[in-house]
């Protein structure tokens, strides 16, 4: 190769840009974004019993826990350097029905895994997930009537689930049907009740995605659940009107606002961060967790490079943090 003639780059005029990339300790001077534990949130499926871990087949790698183990669980992530948790139940079959009354059974999974990681690690902060398909025999966000999802109907029952949410503990309200109206509603009732520290992270700007499979399995909701979400959640060819669903929910009193998914939408994210002035989140989802880790297994990619650079992308396009499976295995990676 050294025999190779040179190509005459007079007209670089010295203009070299790899001058940057020479070295590790170059490119870490002129890196433009950094990562961190703090950037992560980690999503936390929950199951009934003790002792129990179930593993969720199209998640290699995420099991649910049962809240003796949740609560371990947060012990590790909060020494990882975590600074907040996502929680998710998984429902007990037969207490699903068609009104998604175990929502607001202030006794629920939830509220008892709350409860119980509250008291057992309270310097870790806990996100409740607000939406019926966990609780509903539908597998919809809503209220199911004639085949129609019922507007405000479902915030009407979603208020009741997070307020019996705030009184278990949860420090932030995540509420993540894309009902119109909730937000405010919810903000209005946590006030009422005395939560007025409780802060609300809205999904403002989620997508009815193929992305979310696996998350159906992991709560046990997507044997449930007949025909789509089309008619509440985005559609995937839409950007303005993101734009206007973040608006909305920051007008009815949003402290937080999400992008979902993640990486086939950070166009949104960067557009929600240059024309918003409030913490953009982002949730890298079941689907785009699997997709890394089979490819890994298969060993088409490595999965480690892969974990990282997926995470540094949403750092770039302006997230603030990042909800991910990956969070415990990524904050350990960089340190707390
Ligand atoms: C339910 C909810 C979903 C996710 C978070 N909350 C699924 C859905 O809307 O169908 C998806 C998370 C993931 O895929 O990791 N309201």
């Amino acid at each position: 190769m050294s025999d190779w003639p040179k190509y005459d780059m007079d007209f670089l005029n010295g203009r070299r840009q790899r001058r940057l990339r020479r070295t590790g300790w170059m490119r870490d001077l002129v890196r433009e974004t950094t990562l961190t534990p703090a950037d992560f949130i980690l999503p936390m499926f929950v199951i009934d019993g003790q002792n129990e871990r179930t593993p969720i087949k199209s998640m290699p790698g995420v099991d649910r826990l049962s809240v003796d183990l949740a609560v371990k669980a947060a012990k590790e992530a909060a020494a990882a350097g975590i600074p907040a948790l996502a929680l998710f139940p998984n429902t007990p079959e037969h207490l699903r029905n068609e009104n998604g009354s175990e929502a607001y059974n202030p006794d629920n999974l939830m509220c008892r895994a709350l409860r119980a990681i509250k008291d057992a690690v309270p310097e870790i902060g806990l996100i409740a997930d607000v939406a019926l398909d966990e609780y509903s025999s539908d597998g919809q966000d809503g209220l199911v009537r004639n085949g129609e999802i019922l507007n405000d109907e479902t915030v009407a029952a979603m208020v009741r689930s997070a307020l019996v949410q705030a009184e278990a503990g949860a420090d932030i309200i995540a509420p993540s049907d894309m009902m119109d109206g909730r937000v405010a509603a919810i903000r209005l009732e946590l006030d009422e009740a005395g939560y007025d520290h409780v802060a609300i992270m809205a999904y403002s700007a989620k997508f009815a995605s193929a992305f979310y499979g696996p998350f159906r399995e992991a709560v046990g909701s997507g044997q449930h659940l007949l025909g789509d979400k089309k008619t509440y959640q985005m559609d995937f060819a839409n950007s303005d009107e993101a734009l206007r669903e973040v608006a909305q929910d920051i007008d009815e009193g949003a402290d937080m606002v999400m992008v979902k998914p993640g990486m086939p939408y950070l166009d949104i994210v960067r557009r929600v961060r240059d024309s918003f002035n409030v913490p953009v989140y982002v949730y890298q989802v079941s689907g785009e967790y699997s997709m890394i880790r089979f490819a890994s297994e298969a060993g088409a990619i490595d999965g480690e490079a892969a974990m990282m650079e997926s995470l540094w992308a949403f750092k770039r396009a302006g997230a603030k943090g990042i909800l991910t499976y990956f969070a415990l295995e990524a904050a350990r990676k960089l340190g707390a």
